[in-house]
């Protein structure tokens, strides 16, 4: 490092630097309780002075209020930043607990003209199809968002919670720069299928979730005790009643590491995550979101963080005795098509 920025990597084969460390900014706006507005607008600035350059965002966050909130910061950063968005988790406004999956071409050619809108930009950097539809042939859908590119509307493709073999095969019709999809301690699905096919391709993996929406950090333990009413976390099966219980009792070995390295839990939990894709050979740029500068910095600290060959070794069994699954509908994930 030439200063106190963290690192940066390559996002996909030939794709713009990124900060190794990325900022989800969903909870901004949506699923994690109240967020003070400023407090969020300072974090990100905060995390663009760390060098953290990738921001993320989805069109379904909020209905959209996330790729608006996030509008002034991109207009005063655009060079700066690189900005990463979705399509394909659709809502209604009148049915809060509707969502539907759209993959086809129409669907998409309206979805970016709505974020580009919202963003106030002319360019998406990073455009991912949020989840599959698997009645769409991936092709016609990856076809779309490669007439996106050709039409200057995005720079880079991205597929979020894909398969190995839908990676390659969206690959075989224009290049995909990131796969976007849950990793952590707690879930790590992901290295079945989709991260060998990651590193045979030279796709950048984007781990979302790192801290395990925060129950990694121990910040909560039952979140229907817990949490806010309304909190997204209460309907997740891991984080209420004995599931809970039994899952928090998993993080003891994080604590014990975390107090010898003077660090923190998300700290190990993120440490682990760059260290398990070195495992790999894979490039990773975690996103964390937090709504707060301090975190901010605490989780951009875990880049220097290197956990010995042993503390890994205590870490491994974690994921295997996790209690519930990672949503209480699984259909829409990569797991349900393994
Ligand atoms: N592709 C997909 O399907 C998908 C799904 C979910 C999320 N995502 C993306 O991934 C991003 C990150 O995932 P996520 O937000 O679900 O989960 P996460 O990053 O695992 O955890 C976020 C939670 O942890 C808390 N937190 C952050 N840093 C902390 C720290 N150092 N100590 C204690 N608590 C801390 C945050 O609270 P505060 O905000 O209060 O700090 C927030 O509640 C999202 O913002 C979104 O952009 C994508």
């Amino acid at each position: 490092m030439t200063d106190d920025k963290i690192t940066t990597v390559e996002l996909g084969d030939g794709g713009p630097q990124v900060g190794v460390q990325g900022l989800g900014c969903m909870g901004m706006s949506e699923f994690y309780g109240d967020t003070d507005e400023l407090s969020a607008r300072e974090t990100l600035e905060t995390a663009l002075a760390a060098g953290v350059t990738l921001f993320d965002t989805a069109d379904v966050y909020g209905l959209g209020a996330n790729e608006t909130f996030l509008a002034p910061f991109v207009g005063a950063h655009r060079d700066e930043i690189t900005l990463a968005t979705k399509f394909a988790i659709e809502r209604k406004d009148d049915d809060p607990h509707y969502r539907g999956v759209r993959n086809d071409p129409a669907y998409i050619r309206k979805a970016v003209e709505d974020s580009l809108r919202r963003l106030d930009t002319d360019v998406i950097d990073l455009y991912y199809m949020h989840r599959r539809d698997p009645a769409v042939p991936l092709a016609e859908s990856v076809g779309a968002m490669a007439e996106l590119v050709q039409q200057g509307k995005v720079k880079q493709l991205g597929l979020s919670e894909v398969t190995g073999a839908e990676l390659r095969e969206a690959h075989a019709v224009h290049p995909i720069a990131a796969l976007q999809s849950e990793w952590s301690l707690f879930s790590r699905d992901v290295e079945r299928s989709a991260v060998p096919a990651a590193v045979e391709l030279g796709v950048t993996l984007v781990p979302y979730s790192p801290l395990g929406r925060g129950f990694l950090t121990g910040a909560f333990t039952d979140a229907a005790k817990e949490l806010s009413q309304g909190d997204f976390r209460q309907y997740q099966p891991r984080f209420t009643g004995d599931n809970a219980k039994t899952n928090a009792a998993l993080l003891e070995p994080v604590h014990k590491i975390a107090a010898v390295h003077g660090a923190s839990a998300a700290q190990v939990a993120l440490a682990w995550v760059q260290q398990r894709a070195q495992v790999h050979g894979l490039t990773v740029v975690p996103i964390p979101g937090t709504r707060k500068s301090s975190r901010l910095l605490e989780n951009v600290a875990a880049t220097r963080l290197v956990l010995t060959d042993e503390e890994l070794a205590r870490l491994e069994p974690i994921a295997g005795l996790v209690a519930g699954d990672r949503y209480p509908d699984m259909s829409s994930t990569s797991a349900a098509r393994e």
